[in-house]
Formats: structure tokens, sequence, C-alpha cells
């Protein structure tokens, strides 16, 4: 995830652009630029770091034009450095261009574009789409018409902003699957990733749709079809947010927020990366012992894991809670040992100590982590990141989600390579596709039942998560959610394990969420769910749509889509959880992103 921002103006835009770059710098913090364009030339500030320390070494302010482009950098392609960071350049040094999103095929296309002598400066996606411009930017074409062009070569997620110093009074911008909004204001104009950008410039908004190209020039907007280049009409909007809701997007929380953005974190997440993925799991295949190690919700996240990689390929892997691991299986670690590390920061130090360890004795250490730099991705010969982008809130959301898409890509690969899964896995990978849409189905189901049931459950104060299969580390999971956010103690226990102890506390009204996919756990769940109701359980359950067995026996449901495959179930059925947990907590006037005694990042053993 990255930022974006363009600004036209009547006056100098660079410290315009360096206080909406300020705005959007939760979306990516690890390298900035700025790019004017003034008197037939292109000004560039750009470099690896914060926005604040690279103003202060650099001064961002002082580029001169009344039209330019910024970028806060979320590295995906490429390390964060001065080369790696946006905006890129044309060879002939006549356009410049900022981009948030993923090009999927950008690899072949830069092999074409090297073959066609075009010279290449930074290891990025990005940087295929300003030399495709330049191709298609030929005398008497308007910068529109070749970004028009060039795009229809591209595959993947993009908001782009592009200026020319042959149209120095332009801005062009394109979308798809990664967000884009028009500002309006008096004798101006700006496109930016979100609203909070230029909030402070204009209220008036147009919310860009996939596949729009919207031109920005002194005498107004027009927004086209990417594809057909004819006009398309959008609506402006006028934003009534207040500046604290604007740094959230919008919603009144972080938590929230990212909770909304898993689609799109699941779709970035989804593509590319095969390399990486074969290479996991290559390692996998070829190493005697495999532990998924990681804490709290990235542990989870192997418990799920270590049930896709059985199920699918047929490979036992040993799920290790960080804390534990040296001490319980340290002495059985050796050079045949892999240590897939998953950790959403990299950072841990619990997960760190077990890598560290586990390398010391010779061990092949792989991770899956959402930061790259981080320190785990030192630690690893190979890593996946998950395209989450930065989450804020402390819960984490979107980065499980993502860990457990990537897991099930892991998986797939390696049950492929060994070809004698039992599973059909093309049909799999092809559900895993629709996987992102049918988030955001779960979403738009779940929020309201999410809010009407945590008014009436939030005043208890004992939950049970229960689950069987897969869904334990779903009921884990929820369980967590819940407690770290409210305050309302909750436990996740597999089902069929709470009539050995945990059914004692069972009693009139208490609480039990039943998380019961359509799976082969089915039928034992309604066994489970019976002995809970029989002493008196309030029974709580997330179900597939037309589960009427399972909805007859509860007392709420939370509701998703049919048809999903037994291993991606947890990708959609802790959704609901998550919004559960986060409206109990703002019915108990807990603040769900900033939970007491927690950091987002635990970096003491
Ligand atoms: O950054 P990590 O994934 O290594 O963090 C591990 C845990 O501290 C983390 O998942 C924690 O449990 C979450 N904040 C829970 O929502």
């Amino acid at each position: 995830m990255c930022g974006i921002i363009g600004i036209l103006e009547r006056k100098n835009v660079a410290p315009m652009i360096r206080k909406s770059l300020k705005r959007l710098e939760y979306r990516g913090y690890d390298s900035v630029g700025v790019c004017t364009v003034h008197e037939g030339k292109l000004h560039i500030k750009k470099d690896k770091g914060k926005i604040d320390e690279i103003h202060a070494r650099l001064n961002l302010d002082d580029l001169p034009g009344s039209v330019g482009i910024g970028h806060t950098r979320w590295a995906t392609h490429g390390a964060p450095s001065q080369v790696n960071a946006h905006p890129h350049t044309d060879c002939s040094g006549t356009l410049a261009l900022v981009h948030n999103g993923i090009i999927e095929n950008f690899q072949e296309l830069k092999n074409k574009l090297i073959s066609r002598g075009h010279v290449f400066k930074s290891n990025t996606d990005t940087e295929v789409l300003v030399h495709l411009i330049e191709e298609e930017y030929k005398e008497g074409v308007p910068l529109e018409e070749a970004v028009r062009k060039a795009f229809q070569h591209v595959e993947g997620s993009y908001a782009v902003a592009v200026v020319s110093t042959k149209e120095p009074e332009k801005i062009v911008c394109v979308r798809k699957e990664s967000p884009l909004v028009l500002g309006i204001g008096d004798g101006a104009l700006y496109c930016a990733s979100d609203i909070p950008a230029f909030l402070e410039y204009t209220r008036k908004a147009i919310i860009l749709q996939d596949h729009d190209l919207a031109v920005l020039t002194r005498d107004g907007f027009r927004i086209l079809s990417l594809k057909t280049g004819e006009p398309v009409e959008r609506e402006v909007v006028t934003i009534d947010w207040t500046a604290e809701m604007a740094s959230k997007g919008g919603y009144p929380h972080f938590m929230l927020k990212e909770i909304h953005e898993q689609p799109y974190a699941l779709a970035d997440t989804l593509r590319g990366r095969e390399f990486y993925i074969g290479l996991i799991s290559w390692l996998i295949e070829n190493s005697k012992k495999v532990f998924l190690v990681a804490a709290g919700t990235s542990y989870h996240a192997c418990l799920a894991g270590a049930y896709m990689l059985s199920r699918l390929a047929g490979v036992a892997t040993i799920p290790v809670i960080a804390s534990e691991f040296c001490e319980k299986y340290g002495d059985s670690v050796d050079s045949d040992t892999l240590v897939l590390a998953v950790s959403q920061s990299g950072e841990t130090a619990d997960t760190l100590n077990a890598v560290r360890y586990a390398r010391k004795r010779g061990a092949k250490i792989a991770s899956i982590t959402n930061t790259l730099g981080s320190s785990i991705t030192r630690y690893s010969q190979v890593y996946v990141l998950t395209q989450a982008g930065p989450e804020i809130g402390v819960a984490a959301t979107k980065t499980f989600t993502t860990q457990l898409a990537t897991f099930a890509l892991i998986s797939l690969k390696l049950a492929e390579n060994l070809g004698n899964s039992a599973f059909d896995l093309r049909a799999i990978r092809e559900e895993l596709k629709a996987i992102p849409s049918l988030c955001e189905e779960v979403i738009r189901i779940n929020e309201p039942r999410a809010q009407q049931l945590a008014k009436r459950y939030s005043t208890y104060e004992n939950f049970y998560f229960l689950g069987r299969g897969i869904s334990v580390a779903t009921a884990l999971e929820g369980a967590l959610k819940l407690k770290e956010i409210s305050y309302i103690h909750a436990e996740g226990y597999p089902a069929g394990e709470s009539k050995h102890g945990p059914i004692a506390l069972i009693q009139d009204n208490f609480p039990c969420v039943f998380v019961a996919p359509n799976d082969v756990t089915h039928p034992k769940i309604i066994g489970n769910i019976m002995e809970m109701k029989a002493r008196g359980a309030k029974v709580i359950s997330v179900i597939e749509e037309g589960d009427r067995e399972v909805e007859e026996l509860s007392n709420d449901t939370f509701i998703i889509p049919k048809g999903v495959s037994e291993v991606l179930t947890p990708i959609l059925f802790v959704v609901p959880l998550q919004l559960f947990a986060y409206y109990c907590a703002v019915e108990r006037g807990a603040d769900p992103d900033k939970p007491r005694n927690l950091a987002k990042s635990v970096t003491v053993q």
C-alpha cells in the first residue's frame, strides 16, 4: 500500500504536496518523493525515510511550479531506497509517474521494454508504467491517450498519476483496484489515494471507479473510460468528516477501516509472488521437520496453515507458539529442519528469538511477514510478503486474513508439486480468486448483525468460542479479538475438547460462539452445540447461508455465502468475529485501536 497525490493549483504546490503526503503517511512510510513541472523541466526530490526527516534534509517545499505529484511508499517490489522511491521517470526525462498497487505482469513488460532500448533505473514494478507510456507518447498524441493505450497492456492493481513536461498544465490519473479520488477546488484540482490528503483544500470529491481515467487541466476535469476512451459521468460528493475521522478515511477507528480493507488486501496478497511461494513450498517438501512459529494472531494463522498443508498436500507440520519453541523443540532442531516464521511486524521478539536459535542450530529459515526490511526478512533465506499495507490498529485483522491467504497459496503449490492431493486443486485456486469479493459480501451482510449482537451481548463477562478442524483457529482468533479489545473474558477451544472440562462453566445464558462451516466437522459440531444448549448456553453461530440445522439450534447467527472449501473457510468466517469484537468494544466504551497494556509490535520476550 502506498499513497499518491497530484495537485494542479494557481500557486506553488510543493508545500501542499508535502502536507498531503503527511496525511497519507499511514499508507506507507519507507520512502517519499515529490515532482513538480516547471519551465519545461521535471523537478524531483525523493529518498528513503519518513517525510519529516527527508523534508528536514532536502527541503521538499522549494520545488518550483504549480503542478505536481507526490508519493509515500510501502515497498513491495524493490527495497526502500532512493532509486526505488517514486516518482519514476521515462528515459527522456519528459514523464514522471507515481503509483499505488502491484503490476502483475511487470517482468514480462520490462523484458519487452528493455529489448526496445528502455533503460531502467529501479527495481520496482512501477517503473514499467512510465516507460510503457513513453512508448505511446508520440508526436501529436495527448498524454491521456498515451496513458490509455499503455494501460491496455497492464495487469494488476493501480492508482497512478502522471505529469509531462510537454503538457505542463495537466495531470492524468487512472484507477483499477487501488483507491483514487478527485478533489474539486476553486480553480484547483487534486487526485489522491484518500480524501484526507486534500480535505484541507476542498470538501468536494469524486470517488473514481475501476477503469476510470481522469484528466485534470486548467479548464477543469474530464473522466474517461480507460477501456474505450468514452466520457463517463461520476457524482460529486461533499465530505463532512471531522479532521479526526478524515485521518481514518472516514471510519471512527483504524480497526474498522482495516476490517473493511480486507478485500483489497486479500486481492493484492493473492497476486504475484509465485516464485517465493514456490521456494517456500520447495523448502517444506525438502525438510524432514517443519515448524510453523509465531505469536498471537500470527500463531492462529499457523494453526490454520498446518491444517491446510496437511489436508491439501498431506504434509504434517508443527505449529508452535514462538515463546515456547526453544524449550519445547530446541533440541530437535538441526539442518534438516525448516522454521517457517510468521509475523506481521517481523519484529516480535519471541519469534525472532526462536528464529535466531534455529539458525544457530543450522535450520533453514523462511518467513511470512507484512513488513519489508523487518528483522525477520534479514534472518530468512526466503520470505513472502503479505500485501495488507500498514496495520495501525493494535488488533490484527487484515494481516491475519492475508497470512491465511498466503498459507493457502503455499499449500496449493506444495500439493500441486507432490501431485497426490485428494482435492480438486484447480477448483480451490479458482475459489481463492473469488475470496476478495466474497469477503466484501461477508462484511456487507454481517456488519449490521455485528452491531445488533454487540448491543445484545456486550454486557456479558464470559464467552466461549468453539470450532472443530480448521475452525479451531478461527475460534481462537475470535476469542482473542474479543478479549483484547473489549476486555470481555473469552476462551477459544476445540469444540470436541469442551466436554473435557470447559463445559462445567455452562449455565443459563452463557454465550457460546460456534464457528460451524458446512465441512467434514459439521455433523459433530451439531452434537457439541446441542451439549451446550442442553445446559442453557446462548448459541451464536457463524454458519453458511441455508444451514437450517444449525440456524434452528442458534439464538443468533452470522451468515457466510455458501460453498466455500473447508481449507478457505477461516478467511471468511473470522470476519464477522472481528466485527463483533469491534462493536462490543465500542459498546463498552473501550478504544479498539489502543487496547490497554498492548503494543502493536511486542519487542520484549
Ligand atoms: O507482528 P506479529 O504478527 O509477530 O505479532 C504477533 C502478536 O503480537 C500479534 O498477532 C497480536 O497477538 C495481535 N495484536 C492480536 O490482535
